[in-house]
């Protein structure tokens, strides 16, 4: 499937280049991440929580400074509202330890949670507290608004599942762990710890790899998601480190208006499918300053997302950004205003990232990747329309079509195992209004430099690109794509 183009000009001129600067080239320091730190704690007073029996009912107005107790929280939490404990701007906290949770990571807490949620959303600017030194562990659980605004479910200890496949409750779905349905308005932040637990799922036989001799066998593969916001509006998720998902650590799916801010995500290289956060359906989405390292898609953006912003974001090892996979089973994807920058990649399969299956339909478009610092990545700059993981996939007629995809400013070094620049667009429908413009990929070993590799890919080389791309992509707009019917949305 790869259109293979040597360009022996460019190339010979790339070589003498790439001499030049390689040997200017100092690779970045192998700077191991550290976990972000809550900035600080307050040390504002706080109202304990009122409890559960005394947890006001949906329609009762939010308690006034006298209902909650005054005694000092277990453990002092910083809370959002600078006012907190006065009178005309009450802010209460409702600790869970004040209704029965344990926090000993033994005892099931998850009623304790429930009961406090249920009292805490439906006051204005409440704040639920899991306290920081307790190690609370939850079932399967859905959290269900909706919540007052100013909500606050705020992690300062550590919360944990059951362990594994065998722990988990027979009669609950093995696809989801904490699920926040109709939260609209929530803030989940805190200095805490939300450990996944993920290696008994990880090791499952049918997950790849994992069975005798390194075979994938089958048998059950539902593996939980961490987190997942369903339904929701106005989301912010700040400041919390979530370790070892199952499956996916955060997934956004029918969502709205969210902001991912100072996160810290951690799973092994080889977790399979611990993406960090998917986005489905959602869209006015800010992801800004945060690490993940993890073991397959850093940020996944999949159908139905739009109005995308993604800054300042530390990846690897990782699966890179990725939008897709769009257009399994022949479905309809739509997805645009998609940005990305400010951002580094590092020791991980892919860069940044689009793939699409065949036979898919509707666009992908108005995606821009700028100032973005790759570190060995293997495949740094990919399209990839032919994406399947069963190696059996045949070609068809139809395809999401790609268009007006900008790469500005991306730099750094690729894995010499793949081309550091992959445009594999879809036969039935070229990619369009590629434009590319200060791009500068090295190997990140040895001298051996790799031509970039393109297929039906139309676009831009605005300046001199390293590697030599323009004789690669395809010049103007191709006539096909006037004649077909392309579905863009
Ligand atoms: C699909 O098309 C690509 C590009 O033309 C080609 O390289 C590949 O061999 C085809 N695959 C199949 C299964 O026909
Ligand atoms: C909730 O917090 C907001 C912002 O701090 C404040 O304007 C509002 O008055 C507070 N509401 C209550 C009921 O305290
Ligand atoms: C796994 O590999 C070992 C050593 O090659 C072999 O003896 C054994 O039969 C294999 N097991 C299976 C189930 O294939
Ligand atoms: C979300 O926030 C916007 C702007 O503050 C507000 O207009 C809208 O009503 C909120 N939506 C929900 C579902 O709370
Ligand atoms: C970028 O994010 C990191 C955390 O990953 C943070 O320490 C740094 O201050 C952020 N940079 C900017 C310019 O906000
Ligand atoms: C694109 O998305 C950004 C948010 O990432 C938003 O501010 C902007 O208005 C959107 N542009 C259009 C044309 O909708
Ligand atoms: C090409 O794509 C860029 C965004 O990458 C967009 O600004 C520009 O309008 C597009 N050009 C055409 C002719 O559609």
């Amino acid at each position: 499937m790869e259109g293979r183009v040597l360009v022996l000009l460019q190339f010979s001129f790339f070589l003498i280049f790439s001499v030049i600067s390689s040997s200017l080239f100092v690779p970045p320091t192998l700077a191991r991440f550290h976990a972000h730190k809550p900035k600080h704690h307050g040390h504002e007073h706080h109202h304990i929580s009122i409890p559960p029996m005394a947890s006001p009912a949906p329609s009762s107005p939010p308690p006034d400074d006298s209902t909650p107790t005054t005694s000092p929280a277990p453990e002092p939490a910083s809370n959002q509202n600078p006012d907190a404990g006065n009178a005309s701007n009450s802010s209460p906290v409702f600790n869970v330890l004040s209704f029965g949770a344990v926090g000993d990571a033994i005892s099931d807490d998850t009623e304790a949670f429930k009961a406090a949620w249920d009292a805490a959303r439906l006051v204005e600017n409440a704040t639920l507290l899991v306290p920081g030194r307790y190690s609370f562990l939850l079932q399967p659980a859905i959290f269900t608004g909706p919540c007052q605004k100013g909500f606050t479910f705020q992690v300062e200890g550590t919360v944990v599942p059951p362990d594994g496949p065998e722990s988990w409750p027979q009669s609950n779905n093995k696809r989801q762990w904490l699920v926040f349905y109709r939260a609209d308005e929530m803030t989940l932040r805190g200095g805490g710890l939300i450990d996944g637990r993920g290696q008994k799922w990880w090791n499952l036989p049918c997950k790849p790899h994992r069975g005798v001799n390194g075979t994938t066998l089958p048998g059950p593969c539902d593996s939980p998601v961490a987190l997942r916001f369903f339904m929701s509006s106005n989301l912010t998720v700040r400041g919390l480190r979530i370790n070892n998902s199952p499956q996916f650590h955060f997934r956004f799916d029918n969502c709205r208006n969210v902001v991912v801010d100072s996160i810290t995500i951690n799973a092994p290289a080889l977790s399979p499918n611990t993406d960090g956060i998917h986005l489905e359906n959602t869209n006015n989405v800010g992801i800004y300053n945060s690490v993940i390292s993890n073991g397959d898609d850093c940020v996944s953006i999949g159908s139905g997302s739009y109005n995308v912003d993604i800054r300042n974001i530390t990846c690897g090892p990782s699966h890179g950004i990725s939008i897709g996979s769009l257009g399994n089973h022949n479905t309809r994807a739509c997805v645009y205003n998609i940005t990305v920058t400010k951002t580094t990649i590092r020791h991980s399969d892919n860069g940044v990232r689009i793939k699409t299956w065949q036979g898919g339909s509707g666009s992908v478009s108005g995606v821009t990747f700028s100032d973005i610092h790759m570190d060995a990545v293997r495949n740094p700059i990919i399209i990839d329309q032919y994406y399947c993981l069963t190696r059996a996939c045949s070609n068809q007629t139809s395809a999401v079509y790609v268009s007006d995809v900008a790469y500005l400013n991306v730099k750094g070094t690729y894995d010499v195992r793949s081309p550091p620049m992959q445009f594999a667009c879809s036969d039935a429908v070229p990619c369009t209004n590629l434009t590319l413009s200060d791009i500068e990929l090295l190997p990140a070993q040895g001298d051996l430099l790799r031509d970039p590799v393109c297929w039906n890919a139309y676009g831009d080389p605005e300046a001199l690109t390293i590697p030599p791309i323009n004789s690669c992509l395809l010049e103007g707009f191709p006539k096909s794509i006037m004649d077909a019917e392309v579905d863009k949305c």
